[in-house]
C-alpha cells in the first residue's frame, strides 16, 4: 500500500510517500522560514498563500523521487488539524482534489498523532505500549500510547507549550525566528552554572507542565544592557531548566504508567541538549528511548504519510474537506481495524 502524505499545518509545505512494503519512498519539504523571518513569527495569510504556490511542485517531486506515478498510489493522507485553519485548508483541498481525481480514499490525519508515530519510521522502532513526550510549538504532552489510536494524555502544559517558551525566550534575547534552533545555537556558547532558572512544577506531584513562569524568570534576569555572553549564558541556563524539567516528568510518568519505552517527538525533540539529558536519564534505568531523526522531529510529511497508512482503515471517499484549528488528541477514536 502506497500513501501520499501532505502537510501544511503551519510554515512547512511537505509531501511524502510511505510504502507499507518498502518503507518511506520519498519526502519533499519547503520551509517558509525566509518568508516569515522579517515579521519575527508566522504570518498565517502569508503561510496559506505560500502553501498554494509550493504544493503542486512538491507533489510532483515526491512522486518523481519515489519513482511512482500518481496512478500507483493507494490513498491520500493530509493533516486535518490542529494548525492554522487557512494553511490546513490548502493541504485539505489539494488532498481531496487528488483523491477525487484518482478515486482514492482520503485520510484525515491528526498532526500530533503523526508526530507521536514519527519514530515508527526509524530502526529500531518502538513497540507498543510506550510513553510519548510530545514537545512542539503548540503542545507539550505526556501520552500513554497503547496502540494506534489508543492514547491517554497523562499530563500537559497548563500555559505555554515548550516550543512556544523557546520561541518567546529567543525573542527576549533578540534572536531571530524560528527561536528554538537559534536559542539552542546561542546556548552552545553559554557558560554552564552562571544562571539558574526554576524547574517549574517539579516539586509537586503530577505530570502537568507550566513554562510561562520560566519566560518571566528570564525577563527579570536579563540585564538591561546584556552582552552577547550574558545572552548565551541565559540561553544555556534556560535550555538546561527545560531539559531537566522534561526529564523529571518523563521519569515520573514512566514509573506511573509502568512502561519501559519512551518516545520523544515534535520540534523540540530536535534539541540536542534535551536528547542528551533524556539519554543520560534512560540508560541506567534500562528505559528504551526512541527519537525520530532530527528532520522528522519538526514538521514534515513523512510522518503524515505514515500516520495515514496506520489510519488507513479510517479512509473515506473524498467528500467535504474537514479541517480543525483545535483538535484534542483525546478526541481521536480507536480505528475500527487495527
Ligand atoms: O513540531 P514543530 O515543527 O511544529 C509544531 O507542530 O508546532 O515544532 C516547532 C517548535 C518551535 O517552537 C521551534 O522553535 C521548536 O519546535 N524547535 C526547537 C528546535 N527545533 C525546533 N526548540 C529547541 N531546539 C531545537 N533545536
Ligand atoms: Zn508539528
Amino acid at each position: 500500500m502506497r500513501v501520499l502524505g501532505i502537510e501544511t499545518s503551519c510554515d512547512e509545505t511537505a509531501v511524502a510517500v510511505y510504502d507499507s512494503e518498502h518503507g518511506l519512498r520519498s519526502h519533499a519539504l519547503h520551509s517558509q522560514i525566509a518568508l516569515h523571518a522579517p515579521y519575527g513569527g508566522v504570518v498565517p495569510e502569508l503561510a496559506s498563500r505560500d502553501h498554494v504556490r509550493r504544493i503542486n511542485p512538491l507533489i510532483r517531486k515526491a512522486l518523481a523521487d519515489a519513482d511512482l506515478s500518481a496512478a500507483e498510489l493507494n490513498a491520500v493522507a493530509y493533516t486535518a488539524g490542529p494548525g492554522l485553519i487557512g494553511a490546513l485548508m490548502v493541504g485539505g483541498a489539494v488532498a481531496a482534489g487528488l483523491a477525487t481525481a484518482l478515486n482514492l480514499p482520503l485520510v484525515a490525519v491528526h498532526h500530533m498523532e503523526a508526530h507521536l508515530l514519527a519514530p515508527m519510521l526509524e530502526t529500531p522502532r518502538p513497540t507498543f505500549p510506550f510513553l510519548a513526550l510530545l514537545v512542539s510549538g503548540g503542545h507539550t504532552q505526556l501520552v500513554a500510547v497503547e496502540g494506534v489510536g489508543r492514547y491517554a494524555v497523562l499530563g500537559e502544559s497548563l500555559d505555554d507549550a515548550v516550543g512556544e517558551a523557546f520561541d518567546k525566550v529567543a525573542k527576549l534575547l533578540g534572536l531571530p525566528y524560528p527561536g528554538g534552533p537559534a536559542l539552542a545555537q546561542r546556548a552552545e556558547r553559554g557558560k554552564p552554572g552562571r544562571f539558574h532558572f526554576p524547574r517549574p512544577m517539579t516539586e509537586r506531584p503530577g505530570l502537568d507542565f507550566s513554562f510561562s513562569g520560566l519566560k518571566t524568570a528570564v525577563l527579570t534576569t536579563l540585564p538591561r544592557d546584556a552582552s552577547e555572553q550574558d545572552k548565551a549564558d541565559i540561553a544555556r541556563a534556560f535550555e538546561e531548566s527545560v531539559a531537566d524539567t522534561l526529564v523529571i516528568k518523563c521519569e515520573r510518568a514512566l514509573e506511573q504508567a509502568g512502561f519501559d519505552s519512551l518516545v520523544v517527538a515534535g520540534g523540540v525533540g530536535a534539541n540536542l541538549r534535551l536528547r542528551a539529558a533524556l539519554q543520560k536519564s534512560a540508560a541506567p534505568s534500562g528505559i528504551r528511548l526512541y527519537f525520530p531523526r532530527r528532520e522528522f522531529c519538526t514538521d514534515n510529511a513523512a510522518m503524515i504519510a505514515y500516520a495515514g497508512w496506520a489510519r488507513r482503515a479510517e479512509g473515506r471517499a473524498p467528500g467535504p474537506i474537514a479541517v480543525r484549528a483545535r483538535w484534542p488528541l483525546s478526541e481521536l477514536r480507536v480505528p475500527p481495524v487495527a
